[in-house]
């Protein structure tokens, strides 16, 4: 037997009903606040994630499906999706279009993690960039969407927001973090030791304990922040206010991820594990220009699909699985037949209809009628065949009654 390869999963058709849901909920959410779908290909030149993502990041130094094509390009598997999309606004010219550009996604990711509840090495996220806007209120607004969609869905979640400032406060922020580790530097894992030197903010984005530790006292950036991110991050926050959204301010929040200026925020939930990052995103303003694309701000967000899903069960079954409306019984080949063609007729006026494939006796036939959860069944018999008509039977109720070949669009239209 050829198993999944480790760190992936199938989604079954017995579960599938629930990525619909939330594809569908976050679908909804995203055209409320007025974005429309983006689709860019699966792979990129790596070169992409390398100035997009990176190359300090774990993401880029650690994680990545690359490989090289027939063509001996260098291929990667996109690990996130803000860098497809970024790449894609800068060649299709979406600068000298409407701006703001107001895109969302729902795409598979890779990563080479150690798998984990929670952490796939194939994963799939609901993702939103705008373009264009640099104002704090559009910050609040990706906020305000990630926000509503986690509360349309009812999970329980904590909001966390930081600012890691611009490039020109970074700098001093850098120096004053390089001043307090430096004393430590014997005590970081080997990881930090080049962090140290090639980007200390990433310093505080360490998970192993010691370094923890160290980070604990290590000098807040918000102490750093030149007055134009102060007052970025303070603009945030009171639309968050004004807006009714709570929000706990966390100083460590730096992301996975180098792109990020200014805002950053997390949605953290504490009952799925260590994995409880369900959504993370901030402001990009140095991306487009990283990728060659001008001076165009950015903010946006991802949300891990399979987390939702976990917090969601968490919660209890609280999606509910449509069922089809009626299953056909046909007593004999005759009935049968005619079962298929009034089913197929049924399925053309958009009514969910199933019926026998597998030659099963009557009984059995009910049998898989409450299987599959048939709201009606309807017999065709000798006698029903004759007379033009099925015999329905309501399964929640077991009332029956004759329904004509003809009525029964009518009949099932609204059931
Ligand atoms: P990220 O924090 O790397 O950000 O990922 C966003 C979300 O994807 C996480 O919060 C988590 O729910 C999910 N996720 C990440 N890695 C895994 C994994 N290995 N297994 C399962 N779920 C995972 C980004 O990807 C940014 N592109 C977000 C963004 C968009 N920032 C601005 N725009």
């Amino acid at each position: 037997m050829i198993n999944v390869p480790k760190g992936t999963k199938d989604v079954l058709p017995s579960d599938s009903y629930k990525w619909q849901y939330v594809e569908g909920v976050a679908r909804e959410q995203a055209k409320l606040y007025n974005f429309k779908e983006i689709r860019t290909p699966v792979f990129e030149h790596t070169e992409l994630f390398l100035r997009g993502v990176g190359d300090t990041t774990d993401i880029v130094t650690k994680e990545m499906y690359t490989f090289k094509d027939k063509g001996d390009r260098s291929i990667t598997l996109k690990p996130e999706g803000t860098a497809g999309v970024a790449r894609s606004f800068v060649e299709n010219g979406m600068a000298g279009g409407a701006l703001p550009a107001k895109m969302y996604y729902i795409i598979p990711a890779f990563r080479y993690e150690r798998p984990q509840a929670g952490r796939l090495r194939e994963f799939h996220q609901f993702g939103v960039e705008v373009f264009g806007a640099s104002g704090a209120e559009t910050d609040a607004e990706v906020i305000s969407l990630a926000d509503s969609l986690l509360k349309k869905l009812g999970v329980q979640v904590r909001l966390y927001i930081n600012s890691i400032g611009c490039p020109t406060c970074r700098k001093a922020y850098n120096e004053a973090l390089k001043a307090y580790f430096a004393p430590h530097l014997d005590n970081l894992c080997y990881d930090c030791k080049t962090r140290y030197e090639k980007n200390p903010l990433r310093l505080l984005d360490c998970k192993e304990e010691e370094c923890k530790k160290i980070n604990a006292g290590a000098p807040s950036i918000l102490d750093h922040l030149c007055p134009d991110c102060k007052a970025h991050f303070e603009k945030l926050k009171a639309y968050l206010k004004e807006a009714g959204i709570d929000y706990e301010i966390n100083d460590r929040i730096v992301r996975g991820l180098d792109y990020y200026t200014r805002t950053v925020f997390e949605f953290v939930s504490t009952a799925i594990g260590a994995q409880g990052t369900v959504c993370g995103g901030g402001r990009y303003d140095g991306l487009i220009a990283q990728l060659g694309g001008g001076n165009v701000p950015g903010v946006g967000f991802a949300v891990g699909i399979e987390r939702l899903l976990m917090l969601i069960e968490k919660n209890g079954d609280t999606i509910v699985e449509e069922k089809p409306t009626v299953y056909f019984v046909g007593m004999d080949e005759d009935c049968r037949k005619k079962a298929f063609s009034l089913c197929t007729a049924l399925r053309a006026q958009g009514v969910w209809a199933e019926v026998d494939h597998m030659t099963r006796s009557v009984k059995a036939q009910f049998k898989y009628a409450d299987k599959i959860g048939a709201k009606y069944v309807a017999v065709l018999g000798g006698n029903e065949l004759e007379k033009g008509e099925v015999s329905v039977k309501a399964m929640a109720t077991g009332e029956t009654q004759s329904v004509a070949f003809a009525a029964l669009n009518a009949f099932f239209q609204d059931k």
